[in-house]
C-alpha cells in the first residue's frame, strides 16, 4: 500500500482543517484506485470523456491517466486549492501525467456549481457524500444524473461499515442527516444498474459501487431529490 509521503502528511493536515470535504486521513490506496476504475479501464477504442471528481492528491487520476489517448478528455474537480496545487505540480512533472495534460482541465470550485460544457462516458468521485448536509447531497447527485451520458459509468465508495456505526452513535438531528443521506443515495442508485465491490486494502477498507445510467434514462425518484435539495 505505497503511498507518497508528503501527500499523506498533507492529507493528514487538510483533513485535521477541513474534515468534512476531505473525508478521510489519508489518501486511498492503489487497490482502490484499480477498483474505482475498472469500468474506465475497459474503454473501447472511440475518444472518452472522464470526470474526476474529488481527486486529492491524485491517486485515482495515476491509473486515469494510463487508459487516456489523443482525442479523449479529463477535467477534474476539487475544492481545495492545496490538493489543486499538488495536481498541478504532477501535471507538469510526471511524464505520463505531462503527456495527456493538453487535454485535461482542472477547476478548483465545489462540484455541485459545476457548469460541464458537455456530458461524461465515466465519472469517478471521491466525494465524502455521508458528511454533507441532504440538501447538498441532492444537489451533488442531480448532477451526477444530468453529467453521465446514458449508459456511461458513475463510480463512487463509502467506508464499509461507516455509515451504519456512524447511524448507531449518533443522535438527534445528526441520526437524521445520515439516515436522510442513505435514502438519497439509495434513491439514486435505484435509477441504475449497480455492481459493487469490496476493497479491504484500503484505510478504511471501502466498498465500491459502480452505477451504469440506462440508455434511456426516466428520472423516477426526481421529486425526492427536488424535495432534498429545497429543503
Ligand atoms: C476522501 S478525499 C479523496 C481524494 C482522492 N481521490 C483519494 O482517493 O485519495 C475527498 C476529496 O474530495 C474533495 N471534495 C470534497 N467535497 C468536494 C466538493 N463539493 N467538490 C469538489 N471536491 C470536493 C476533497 O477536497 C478531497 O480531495
Amino acid at each position: 500500500m505505497s503511498r507518497r509521503p508528503g501527500e499523506t502528511t498533507l492529507f493528514l493536515r487538510e483533513f485535521w482543517e477541513k474534515f468534512e470535504t476531505t473525508g478521510s486521513i489519508a489518501p486511498s490506496t492503489r487497490y482502490l484506485a484499480r477498483a474505482i476504475t475498472r469500468h474506465l479501464r475497459r474503454r473501447g477504442p472511440a475518444p472518452i470523456r472522464v470526470l474526476d471528481c474529488g481527486p486529492g492528491t491524485g491517486v485515482f487520476t495515476e491509473q486515469i491517466v494510463e487508459h487516456l489517448r489523443p482525442g479523449d478528455t479529463l477535467d477534474m474537480v476539487e475544492i481545495n486549492g492545496c490538493f489543486i496545487r499538488v495536481l498541478q505540480k504532477r501535471f507538469a512533472a510526471e511524464p505520463r501525467w505531462q503527456a495527456i495534460s493538453d487535454f485535461v482541465n482542472i477547476y478548483e470550485l465545489p462540484f455541485q456549481n459545476f457548469a460541464a460544457p458537455a456530458p461524461y462516458d465515466f465519472i469517478v468521485s471521491s466525494l465524502p457524500h455521508s458528511n454533507f448536509p441532504p440538501a447538498v447531497v441532492a444537489e451533488i447527485l442531480h448532477s451526477y444524473t444530468r453529467l453521465l451520458k446514458p449508459g456511461g459509468v458513475l463510480s463512487y465508495y463509502e467506508y464499509l461499515y461507516l455509515r451504519q456505526i456512524r447511524t448507531t452513535l449518533a443522535r438527534g438531528t445528526r441520526r437524521d442527516r445520515i439516515r436522510s443521506v442513505a435514502q438519497l443515495m439509495l434513491s439514486h442508485m435505484s435509477e441504475h444498474r449497480v455492481t459493487h465491490e469490496s476493497i479491504l486494502m484500503n484505510v478504511p477498507p471501502a466498498r465500491v459501487h459502480h452505477l451504469t445510467a440506462p440508455a434511456d434514462r426516466v428520472g423516477r425518484n426526481g421529486s425526492l431529490l427536488e424535495r432534498a435539495r429545497s429543503a
